[in-house]
This record gives structure tokens, sequence and C-alpha cells, in this order.
């Protein structure tokens, strides 16, 4: 069986600074992507729109460049949002906005994840000047849903965690203040989460990724299989069986590809762990394992439409830019994932050691 689908966009992913961006961006191409919105939590951050980089930050303009510099200058899209920090203001939304080199804003939870203590509590941001010109100009609001600051307890057991209470707690705030907000939900991990972005109005949609819809808490934990440790961390079988859901629902227009595919060479030290993983060169292949998983009919008319609408269509019709021209294929076929050396050092990518080969392949 071959697929032929239009090149599709990874409307969240991690390239990181420094020589290994190269690597990672070609990771990129060598599996059909045609554009990619970076993550803007490098060091230092993306929290500036124009500028050259400086000491204590990149802009949008100088962290666009050095991508470009290292292969991204051939994507049809390349998005970097703006990492919303204590500095930012709304006129730099503004004047953002009238360039045309703001496009998305990102909002992380203070220490909640990698690179995320230049981030301002979603309590501060709610209602105030910032997510207001964002509206006004149309700039969409993309967000690591988790609560921050909580108690080990309070962080996640068998009945809530920082995902669902960001989700029943902020997120109705949110809306209520800010109606017209494009938002994306970025990395969802639960049924809360997912009936919450099915719920909400059209302009509010969601990335998922492929470990959140392959594996659970268990694939982590049997084995401590770190390298499947990111956040927010994967979840339940009822979670994952409700991101299945959403994004094999026929029509479903709000739910699209965002891997985020975040490389660290360095992932367990002696007293903790970096979180992401890394799926750069199979993510369509692991998203097509995990529609099948969902009981998709890969070979039928109507289960590559759903395909196809999740990978390559849904992510630019939601950021208004049009779906690529271009396309590449995939055939059923077992395939290798092996370390991606990179100057920075050794990369393991998901799936490997998880048990499960990929079953699919790029063809180009
Ligand atoms: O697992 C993650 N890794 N989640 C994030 O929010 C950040 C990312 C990274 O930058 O490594
Ligand atoms: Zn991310």
């Amino acid at each position: 069986m071959t697929l032929t689908l239009p090149k599709w966009f990874d409307l969240h992913t991690h390239f990181r600074q420094g020589p290994a961006m190269a690597s990672y961006v070609k990771a990129h191409l060598d599996m059909g992507c045609a554009g990619a919105l970076a993550m803007p939590n490098t060091q230092p951050p993306v929290s500036r729109v124009t500028g050259t980089a400086l000491a204590d930050s990149w802009s949008i303009q100088s962290y666009s460049a050095d991508l470009g510099a290292a292969g991204a200058d051939v994507f049809e899209q390349l998005i970097v949002p703006l990492y919303l920090t204590r500095q930012t203001t709304a006129e730099m939304i503004h004047a953002g906005a009238a360039t045309g080199l703001l496009r998305a804003c990102k909002y992380y939870p203070p220490h909640g994840t990698t690179n995320s203590e230049h981030g301002m509590p979603m309590d501060d941001l709610i209602g105030g000047p910032v997510l207001s010109a964002m509206e006004e100009n149309g700039t969409i609001l993309c967000i690591h849903g988790e609560q921050h600051a909580l108690s080990g307890p309070d962080y996640i057991d068998a009945q809530q965690n920082a995902e669902t209470r960001f989700y029943t707690e902020r997120m109705p705030r949110l809306l209520a203040a800010h109606p017209k907000l494009r938002i994306v939900c970025e990395h969802i991990t639960t049924r809360t989460a997912a009936e919450f972005v099915t719920n909400a109005p059209a302009h509010v949609g969601a990335t998922i990724t492929p470990q959140h819809l392959l594996y659970t808490l268990g694939h982590l934990i049997q084995g401590l299989k770190y390298h499947l440790y990111c956040l927010p961390i994967v979840k339940f079988q009822e979670d994952r069986a409700a991101l299945r859901k959403a994004v094999t629902t026929l029509g479903q227009t709000k739910f699209f590809a965002g891997t985020d595919s975040a490389p660290h060479t360095t992932k367990a030290t002696a007293c903790g762990c970096a979180a992401g993983c890394f799926t750069g060169g199979c993510a369509p292949q692991l998203y097509a394992m995990a529609f099948e998983e969902a009981g998709t009919d890969l070979s039928s008319a109507e289960g590559q439409s759903l395909f196809a609408h999740f990978l390559s269509l849904n992510g630019p019709s939601f950021y208004g830019f049009p779906a690529s021209t271009q396309h590449f294929q995939m055939e059923k076929s077992p395939s290798q994932t092996t370390l991606l050396e990179t100057p920075a050092g050794p990369i393991t990518p998901l799936p490997l050691g998880m048990g499960l080969e990929l079953t699919w392949r790029i063809l180009g």
C-alpha cells in the first residue's frame, strides 16, 4: 500500500540553536515536511520581533534568519511565535503584526517545562493588554496548557493532573475574557482537553503529537523509557482513546499535526530528566501507525482523507496559509529508526527501544 499525500506542516516543533539546527531541519525535510512552526524556547529565548540577536534574546527576525541559513529557507512556511514574557507589550504585538513577522505568540507556564522560566502566569495575561492586542490583530496564541507550580500530588494522580486543571480552571476564563482570540491548544494529552477543544468555537484548535496518540504512562514507566518523557506527560488509556477519536472523526477541522519533536542530547541526569521526545525523521510514519491503531483503514479513500486532513490540510487552514501543492509518498513496509548523529551529540528518536518498529517508510 502506498499513500500519496500533500506535503505536511509540523505546526509545533523545536529546532533549537547552534550547529545542530541543520541536522534537525534536515530530519524534517526528509519526512515530507513542507514547513514548520519553530518554538521560541531557545537559549536565549525568542522574545522580540525585530532586530539583531542579543545575549539575552533573539528576535523572530534574527532567529528566522538563522533557521533559514540552517536549511529552513526551503520551507514553504516558517512560523516563529513570540515567547510571551514579562517584557512583552501590546505595542510589540501591534507593530509586529503590522510587519507580518508576528503571526503567533507562545504561552509557557513559568518553570513548567524545558526553557520555560521566562514565561509569565496565565492569570497575569488574562484580560490584559497583550492578549487584547493579539485578539485585535488576529495573532494566534499557542498554549502549553498545564497549570504550573502545583504540588506533587496535585501535579498528577488518577483523577486529575496539571493539564485537566488548566483546561477546567484557566481556559474557560481565557475564552470568556478574550472571545475572539485565536488559540491553538498545543500537544493536548487528555480527554478533558480534547473535549474542551471539540466544544469550543471554531477559532480554537489543537495539535496532537505522535507519542500521545500511540503511548500511555504505562509505556513510559515500564522500563522507565525516558526518551518517551515529555511534557505534558503521556496519560492514560481513556485519554489516548479520546485523542484518537478527535483526530479520526470524519469532517473534523480543529485537530492537526504538531509533533513537539524536541531534541535533547542529554536526557537523564543524576537527579532529573529533560522533557522532550524526538520524532524527527519518523513522525508521519508514527502518525499513520496511530491512525491504524485507532481503527482507520488507510487503504480506503475515507481513511486516507481523514489522515490527510489531520497531517496536511487542517493545520494550514487553521493558520490561514495554503496547503502544499507538492506531494510525498509513504509505503506500508517496515523501516528502521536510528540514532540521529548531530554536532551537539546523538539524539534517540522514538520509537527506538519501545518494542515497536516503524511499519511505514517515507519514499520521498
Ligand atoms: O516535552 C517537552 N519538550 N515539552 C515542552 O513543552 C518543551 C519541549 C522542549 O523544548 O524540549
Ligand atoms: Zn514544544
